[in-house]
C-alpha cells in the first residue's frame, strides 16, 4: 500500500553524492524533504535541483535537510552536478541518492508503472523529526515542482506543531491562522490571551504568537 500521512518513513541505506547513509541516522532530529526526479541530464530536473540548492539557507532556518533521488548511478550524479552548477548558478549542496537498483524508489512507491516502468515520478515526502510522513506530493515528469510551496507547507506544519493552529487557503507566514477545531474556547484563551475573531463557532481567526 502507498505510504500515507502519519506513517513512519521507511528507513534505508543508500549510496549518495555525500557518501553512504542510513536514512534515519542521517535525518537525526531534523525535518526531511525526500524527493525523486525522473532522470539525470534532463532539463526540468536540472532546474529543480539548482533551485533546491539555492533554498539551502531557507531549509537550514527551518531545521530541514533536503535529499534527492533518481535511479541513476553515482558517477552520473557527479557528472551532472557540474552541469547544474554551470546552468543554474548554484552547486549541489545536499545529497543525491543513486538508486540504480530502485530499492528506495520501490520502498517509497516512486515508480508509477502506468507513467513509466523504469523512471521515478516527481515524488515529495516531508518527514518530521519523529520520522513521520507529514506531506506527500506526486507530480508528473513534465511539470517542475514549486519548492517555495514545499517550504510554505513546512511553515504551516511547524506552526501547527508549535501553536495548535491550522492555516487557511493560500496562507503565508506572518498572516492570520485558524484555531484548530479540537481546541475549545477555554483552552484557546490560555494559548491566545490576546483574543481572536470568531466568524463562526468553527472558524476562529487569530494572529499567531511570535
Ligand atoms: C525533465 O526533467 O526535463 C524530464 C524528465 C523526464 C521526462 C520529461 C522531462
Amino acid at each position: 500500500m502507498a505510504l500515507q500521512l502519519g506513517d513512519v518513513a521507511p528507513d534505508f541505506e543508500a549510496e549518495t553524492t555525500a557518501g553512504h547513509i542510513r536514512f534515519h541516522d542521517w535525518l537525526g532530529r531534523s525535518w526531511g524533504v525526500l524527493f525523486s526526479h525522473p532522470k539525470n541530464y534532463t532539463p526540468v530536473c536540472t532546474t529543480e535541483l539548482g533551485y533546491t540548492a539555492k533554498l539551502k539557507p531557507e531549509f537550514d532556518t527551518r531545521n530541514v535537510k533536503a535529499i534527492g533521488l533518481s535511479v541513476d548511478k553515482l558517477e552520473d550524479h557527479h557528472g551532472w552536478s557540474k552541469d547544474i552548477e554551470e546552468t543554474q548558478g548554484t552547486a549541489l549542496n545536499f545529497p543525491l541518492i543513486a538508486d540504480s537498483e530502485r530499492k528506495v524508489a520501490s520502498l517509497y512507491g516512486m515508480i508509477h508503472p502506468n507513467a513509466s516502468n523504469t523512471l521515478t515520478v516527481r515524488s515529495v515526502f516531508v518527514i518530521d523529526p519523529d520520522k513521520k510522513v507529514r506531506l506527500t506530493l506526486t507530480y508528473p515528469a513534465s511539470t517542475g515542482r514549486n519548492f517555495d510551496e514545499i517550504l510554505r507547507v513546512i511553515d504551516s506544519l511547524q506552526l501547527t506543531d508549535r501553536q495548535k493552529l491550522a492555516t487557511p487557503v493560500n496562507w503565508k507566514p506572518g498572516e492570520d491562522a485558524i484555531i484548530v477545531p479540537a481546541l475549545g474556547d477555554e483552552e484557546a484563551r490560555k494559548l491566545f490571551p490576546q483574543g481572536w475573531k470568531t466568524l463562526k463557532p468553527y472558524l476562529r481567526v487569530v494572529k499567531p504568537n511570535p
